[in-house]
C-alpha cells in the first residue's frame, strides 16, 4: 500500500509548527488553534502562551469559551480552573480541599515560542530547531509581511513547490517565470540533520516589468537562489540580486488539517532598508507568485505527498524535492512501527 505525507502525520508533533501572527491575537485568549486536524485553544498566562486541547476534561465544554482568571484558564461551564502547565488547580463544586483527580489535569504542548511575529509551538520535544534567519535582526534588511492565507493544499505539497525551480518558466509567466530559461542547469543539495539546501544559478524577470503585468517582452538578469529546508517542510529561500542587493523570503507553515495549510510568509529585502522599494510592493509581487502557485496547487486531488519514491517520475531537475520526500520519509518513520 502506498504510503503518504499529509497534514496529519503524527511525527509532525516531534517539530515546530506556527499556528498564530502574534499581531492577529487580540489580548490574551483564550484563542482557538486548529493543528494537525485537532482543534486547542492558545491562551497568554504569566509564564508566557500555553497550547491547551480545545475541550474541557470535565463536560467536554469549549475552553474558548471561558477566560482568564487570576492566571488561570478558567472554564465557562463549572469553573474548573487550569494553571499554564496544564494542572487543574481547582474545581469549585467540590471545595478546596477535596482531591482534583488525576484526569482532570490537561496536556499542554511541550514547547511554545514566539519568533518571527509568530507563535511557534511543539506538542512534543521538538527535534530540530526553528529555523534560524539572521536578516530578521538585521537593519541592512526591510520587512514585508504577505497578508496570512490558508490554501487548500497539505503543507509538505506546498513546501514542494516553494523548493522547484523548474515549474517557473511554466506556472509563473505572469510573474517570475522566464519562458527562454527552462532548463534547470546541475546542483547539488546538501543533507545536514534535519534540515537540507541547494543552490541555483538562474535568469529571472525584471521585477518592475512583472509588477507591471508586462508578459510579452521585459528584460531578465541573472540570479543566485539559495534554499534551505527545515524540518518538517519550513523554506527559505536567499536570492542574490548581485548589485541590486539581497532578498530572503520565509514560508512556513502551519497544517492545519489534512486539506488545509495556512502560510506565513514574510519578504526581508535589503532593497526596502535602503528606500528603494516600498514593502507594499513587495507585497503585491509576492501576492501575485503566490496566487498562480495557488491556483496550481489547489488542483492536485490528493493533498499530500507520496512516500514511496515508485508514485512518481523524478528527474535530475527534481533533486531537491527528491531531499524533501527522504526528509519527509524520516519525520514519518519517527512514529511507524
Ligand atoms: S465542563 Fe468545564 S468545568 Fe464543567
Ligand atoms: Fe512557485
Amino acid at each position: 500500500m502506498t504510503r503518504w505525507f499529509d497534514n496529519e502525520n503524527p511525527g509532525l508533533r516531534q517539530f515546530w509548527q506556527p499556528v498564530a501572527r502574534s499581531d492577529d491575537l487580540d489580548g490574551d485568549g483564550p484563542h482557538p488553534v486548529r493543528l494537525l486536524g485537532v482543534d486547542y485553544v492558545l491562551a497568554r498566562l504569566t509564564r508566557g502562551w500555553t497550547l491547551f486541547p480545545a475541550a474541557c476534561p470535565h463536560r467536554l465544554a469549549p475552553l474558548t469559551a471561558g477566560e482568564i482568571v487570576d492566571d488561570m484558564l478558567q472554564c465557562a461551564y463549572h469553573g474548573w480552573c487550569f494553571a499554564g502547565d496544564g494542572t487543574c488547580v481547582r474545581i469549585p463544586a467540590i471545595g478546596a480541599e477535596a482531591t482534583i483527580p488525576p484526569s482532570a489535569h490537561l496536556p499542554t504542548a511541550a514547547r511554545v515560542e514566539e519568533r518571527y511575529g509568530l507563535v511557534w509551538v511543539a506538542l512534543d520535544e521538538p527535534l530540530a530547531p526553528i529555523p534560524e534567519n539572521p536578516e530578521w535582526e538585521d537593519d541592512a534588511f526591510g520587512l514585508a509581511v504577505i497578508p496570512t492565507q490558508t490554501w487548500n493544499a497539505s503543507a509538505a505539497q506546498m513546501a514542494d513547490n516553494f523548493l522547484d525551480v523548474a515549474h517557473f518558466p511554466f506556472t509563473h509567466l505572469g510573474t517570475i517565470g522566464d519562458p527562454d530559461d527552462v532548463e534547470v542547469a546541475d546542483f547539488t543539495v546538501t543533507r545536514d540533520d534535519w534540515s537540507f539546501g541547494s543552490v541555483h544559478h538562474h535568469s529571472s524577470k525584471v521585477l518592475a516589468d512583472a509588477t507591471a503585468g508586462e508578459t510579452t517582452e521585459f528584460e531578465t538578469f541573472d540570479r543566485t537562489m539559495t534554499f534551505r529546508c527545515t524540518a518538517p517542510h519550513h523554506v527559505r529561500l536567499h536570492i542574490d540580486y548581485g548589485i541590486d542587493g539581497n532578498l530572503v523570503l520565509l514560508f512556513f507553515h502551519q497544517p492545519v488539517d489534512r486539506d488545509s495549510t495556512t502560510l506565513y510568509c514574510v519578504a526581508l529585502a535589503e532593497n526596502i532598508a535602503t528606500g528603494q522599494m516600498k514593502p507594499e510592493e513587495h507585497i503585491a509581487f509576492q501576492a501575485a507568485v503566490g496566487r498562480e502557485d495557488r491556483q496550481l496547487l489547489e488542483q492536485l486531488v490528493v493533498k499530500a505527498v507520496p512516500l514511496d519514491p515508485g508514485v512518481e517520475t523524478h528527474t535530475r531537475a527534481d533533486k531537491t524535492t527528491v531531499e524533501l520526500r527522504r526528509l519527509l520519509n524520516d519525520i514519518a518513520a519517527l512514529v511507524e512501527t
